[in-house]
Parts: structure tokens; C-alpha cells; sequence
């Protein structure tokens, strides 16, 4: 069997950058991305894309058209494929057994029984979303007891693990690829057609295969470990702020040992992203099931100190302008959860600003590529009688420095470069006085602020006069 067509169902930040770095490398192939979503599909076959990723608009506007297409139509695209990937979300479950902690399944199992039902020939069908172990059992139970007689279905894992914001770059020079498959012939022949495709472009060498329940907590444990050593530096950060050891010649010092190595250890306001925390509760509420108790309170501290990290920044903010922010402007600048994505889910902004629209202050927030829209909708202000009090709270400005102008500080929720070529002189005269900067992405130079006559603070270092013994009561009764 040669592999001729690809259809993608999902054309979300996996799904879209995915097959386009595919549709990319394996020009003979037909790549197929389809979604359910028509304003989704439509915006992909359109000048402006649903997301942002720097360099994907090169890469679909080279492709698009050729060998990559996008579409509604999911009963054509899925009978046509010979390999399908879906990459549909499977968020946190908000409802019934597990809330707040297991995946919810519905959608990869809708596109399950759509797989079965639209199908007139064998497939090799991937799980490509990010999943509890054991779901390709489900999957596989749910297409055999479908299946029309003469069609075989052989279900891979085949996790994921770009990092949106460097989306491209992840996806052409991956760390690995990873295939789990089952360890029967037809098992083994469908990892060995998946090999094929990545093989185009990754060294064989890059490309492990092992079993499915494997791949299936590789993926789960990898993001884990990650958040994990952010959750790490960031508990050691709370330490810097009271005691004067500054939390990135720590990180440099222990990330420079070779077997802890020096990436993932920037302290900063708290992880965000749609991921992190999902797969972690994922995990957590796995080994629940498993009776494995010690094992979820481990992996649960990783999201309670991330939680802390973000609350203890807003505190910090209150505290410093003289325990009141209410009526006060604030500049927020960056709301996405990291930079280079037009992406919110999860971003710790979100939390940092209503803890201070709780406490009155008028926020005016500036990010360079989320709409106003989704800040908004993510400050749950359209929606809610309950908030409809923290609406004339809010502005969200195209210019940072209309967020900036006669505020009391300015507070950097993410680590856009642009905010390291502001002209922080225009800024400060612009402020009232005292004018602080709060830095939850330890960017900018600290020196060179607080010579202009800013207030500096900033992540794991202590630079406020405040007394020793003051802070650590402080951290301690901050619930
Ligand atoms: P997303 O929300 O951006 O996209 C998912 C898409 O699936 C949506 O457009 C939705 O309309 C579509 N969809 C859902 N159910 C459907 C159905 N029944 N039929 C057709 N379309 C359907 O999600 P995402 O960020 O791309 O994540 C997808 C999966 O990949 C998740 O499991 C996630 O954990 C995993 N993952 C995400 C990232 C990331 O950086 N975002 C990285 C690695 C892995
Ligand atoms: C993360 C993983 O890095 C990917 O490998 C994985 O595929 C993906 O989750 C997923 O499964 O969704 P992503 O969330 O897109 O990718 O971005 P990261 O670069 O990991 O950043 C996540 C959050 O951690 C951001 O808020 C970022 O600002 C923060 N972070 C990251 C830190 O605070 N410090 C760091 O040192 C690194």
C-alpha cells in the first residue's frame, strides 16, 4: 500500500500547521484538512488564517491549492484518505464523573463512529489529539463494532509535541517523532506506513516506535515533566523575592549541570496554554483511577504552585501600589499565553487581571495579535450579568502606549520582543507618579527602568525596599 491521501480531521492549531508542514514535504501526497467548523474551514482557505503561527502563511500559501486543501465536507475527505489523523481537542471535562480533571472524549468518538460509517475501504486511523492511555482501545472497539464487512481499521498513536509559537520550526526539525502501534504484522506494516510519510523529511533515526499504551503516556508524561521544571523555578522564584538570590543566576547556575540541563527553567507569571494543565489533570485523575493516590498528589502540586505563582504576582501588584488598586489605571501589556501566539487559553493574564478587576482597578490592555473580542470573552464580560460591572473596567487598546497614558503601572503578562523596543522615557512621562513596572516575564532591564525613575519589579528577584519579615507574612496568609 502506498500512502496517496491524508485527511486531517481538526483543523486546529495541531491540525492546521500539522498537515501543512505534510502537504509541504510530501508533495505527492493529498492532504486534506476538514473540520466541522465552517468559519474555521473558511478562514483557512482565506487570506487570514484562524491563527497565528510566524511562517505558516508562507508555507499554506505555497501549498494550499496543490496538494493541501481544507473543507467542510468530512464524509468525502474521510472515504477518499487512506491514512486519517484527527486531531480534534479533548478538553477538560466540565460535567458528571471526573470534572475538572478527565479528558472529555465525546468528539474524538464522534469522529470514531463518522470514521466508521463514511468508510468503503481500510484505513490506518491516528490518534493524533492528546489522550488518557488506553483511549485507542475505545477507539478501535467503537470502528470494529461499526465496520463493514471487508474493511480493516488499524488505529497508531502518534502524539504531538510542538509548542504553538514555534509551531513550524517544532514540526520540520521535531526532537522525535513518536508511533505507537500494535504489536501484531498488521500492527507493525500500519507503523511502518506512518514511518513512511515522516520519513520524507525526519531521520529514521528521530522516529521511535513503541507500543500504543506507551506512546499514549509518553505524550501525558512529557508535558508533565515540562510543566513541571516551570512549576520548579517558579517555587524558587517566591524564595529570590524574600531573600535576595535572583532566580536566573539560579536557573543559569543549576540548568548549566548537564543532566538538568538549561531549557524550560525561565520563572515567570505561571504557565498557560491549553495543554499543560489538562494533560496534567489528565495524569492526576489516571492514577485516581488507578488507586494510585501518592502518585496524583505529586502531579497535582505541579498545577497548585502554578496556581499559586499567578495569584502571588497579583498580589504583588496590590501590595506594592499601596494596597489599593481600585480606580486605578493599569496597563496591561500581552494577554496571549505566551508570545508569538494569537492564543489565550489558559494564560495566566486572564487570572492576573480579574484578581485586579476584583479589586476595582480599571484595566487598559494591549496584545499584538489577540482581538478584542476574545479578551473580552475570556474576561467573561459580555456574558454575565455578574460581570457586567468589570465591562466599564476594561479597554483594550491597538497602542501601548494608549494603554500606558496617565496609568499608575504597567504590568507585562507576555514576552513579546516588542515590548523590549518600547520607549519606556514616553511612557513614564506619560504615567502618574510614582510609576511602576511589574515584569512577570523577567524581560525587560531593570537598570535601565529604574534610571529612568520607573519602580521596578519583577519575577524571583528582590528589588522593592519592603522588609524582609513584611513579605514573608505576606506569602503566607496570601489566600
Ligand atoms: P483546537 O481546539 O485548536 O482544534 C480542534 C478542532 O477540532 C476544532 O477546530 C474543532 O472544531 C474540531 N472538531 C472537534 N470535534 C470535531 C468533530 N466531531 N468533527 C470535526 N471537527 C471537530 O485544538 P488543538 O489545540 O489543535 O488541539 C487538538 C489536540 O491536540 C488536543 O488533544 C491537544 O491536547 C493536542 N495538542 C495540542 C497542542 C497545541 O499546541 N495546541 C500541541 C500538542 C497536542
Ligand atoms: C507545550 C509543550 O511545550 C509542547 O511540547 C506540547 O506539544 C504542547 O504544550 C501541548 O501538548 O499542547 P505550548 O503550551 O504551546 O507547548 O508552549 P510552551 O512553550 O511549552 O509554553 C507553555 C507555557 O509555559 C507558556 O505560558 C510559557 O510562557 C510558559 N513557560 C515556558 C514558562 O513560564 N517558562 C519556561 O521556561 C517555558
Amino acid at each position: 500500500m502506498v500512502i496517496e491521501k491524508i485527511c486531517c480531521v481538526g483543523a486546529g492549531y495541531v491540525g492546521g500547521p500539522t498537515c501543512t508542514v505534510i502537504a509541504n514535504k510530501c508533495p505527492d501526497i493529498r492532504v486534506c484538512v476538514v473540520d466541522s467548523n465552517t468559519d474555521r474551514i473558511a478562514k483557512w482557505n482565506s487570506d487570514e488564517l484562524p491563527i497565528y503561527e510566524p511562517k505558516l502563511d508562507d508555507i499554506v500559501r505555497e501549498c494550499r491549492g496543490r496538494n493541501l486543501f481544507f473543507s467542510n465536507n468530512l464524509k468525502e475527505e474521510i472515504e477518499k484518505a487512506d491514512i486519517i489523523f484527527i486531531s480534534v481537542n479533548t478538553p477538560t471535562k466540565t460535567f458528571g464523573f471526573g470534572k475538572g480533571k478527565a479528558a472529555d472524549l465525546q468528539n474524538l468518538e464522534n469522529v470514531a463512529r463518522l470514521i466508521a460509517n463514511y468508510s468503503t475501504k481500510s484505513k490506518i486511523v491516528v490518534e493524533k489529539s492528546t489522550v488518557p492511555v488506553r483511549a485507542a482501545e475505545s477507539l478501535n472497539r467503537i470502528l470494529k463494532a461499526n465496520t463493514k464487512p471487508g474493511i480493516r481499521f488499524d488505529v497508531l498513536s502518534n502524539p504531538e509535541f510542538l509548542a504553538e509559537g514555534t509551531a513550524i520550526a517544532d514540526l520540520l526539525n521535531p526532537d522525535r517523532i513518536l508511533i505507537g502501534g500494535e504489536e501484531t504484522p498488521e500492527g507493525r506494516r500500519a507503523i511502518q506506513l506512518l514511518c513512511s510519510v515522516y520519513s520524507k523529511w525526519i531521520p529514521e533515526e528521530k522516529i521511535i516506535t513503541t507500543n500504543t499504551w506507551s506512546s499514549e503516556l509518553s505524550k501525558l508524561a512529557a508535558n508533565a515533566f515540562l510543566a513541571q521544571r516551570i512549576s520548579s523555578i517558579n517555587a524558587i522564584s517566591a524564595i529570590c523575592e524574600v531573600t535576595g538570590a535572583d532566580v536566573s543566576e539560579v536557573a543559569h547556575a543549576v540548568g548549566s549541570d548537564t543532566r538538568i540541563g538549561s531549557k524550560n527553567l525561565m520563572a515567570g507569571v505561571g504557565f498557560g496554554g491549553s495543554c499543560f494543565q489538562k494533560d496534567i489533570l489528565n495524569l492526576v485523575y489516571l492514577s485516581e483511577c488507578l488507586n494510585l493516590p501518592e502518585v496524583a498528589a505529586y502531579w497535582s502540586q505541579i498545577i497548585e504552585m502554578n496556581d499559586f505563582q499567578k495569584r502571588r504576582f497579583a498580589l504583588r501588584i496590590i501590595e506594592c501600589l499601596f494596597n489599593t488598586v481600585t480606580n486605578k489605571k493599569i496597563a496591561i501589556l500581552g494577554f496571549a499565553f505566551k508570545s508569538n501566539t494569537g492564543d489565550t487559553r489558559e494564560s495566566p493574564a486572564i487570572l492576573v487581571c480579574k484578581y485586579l478587576l476584583e479589586e476595582g482597578a480599571r484595566l487598559c490592555i494591549y496584545d499584538p495579535k489577540v482581538p478584542k473580542q476574545q479578551i473580552y470573552s475570556d474576561l467573561k464580560v459580555a456574558d454575565n450579568a455578574e460581570n457586567e460591572k468589570f465591562k466599564n473596567l476594561i479597554e483594550v487598546v491597538d497602542n501601548p502606549y494608549k494603554a500606558t497614558d496617565k496609568a499608575h503601572a504597567i504590568v507585562i503578562c507576555t514576552s513579546w520582543d516588542e515590548f523590549l523596543k518600547l520607549d519606556y522615557n514616553k511612557m513614564y512621562d506619560q504615567m502618574l507618579k510614582p510609576a511602576f513596572v511589574f515584569d512577570g516575564r523577567k524581560m525587560v532591564n531593570i537598570e535601565e527602568l529604574q534610571s529612568i525613575g520607573f519602580h521596578v519589579e519583577t519575577i524571583g528577584r528582590k528589588t522593592s525596599k519592603q522588609p524582609f519579615k513584611t513579605r514573608i507574612t505576606r506569602y503566607i496568609s496570601s489566600d
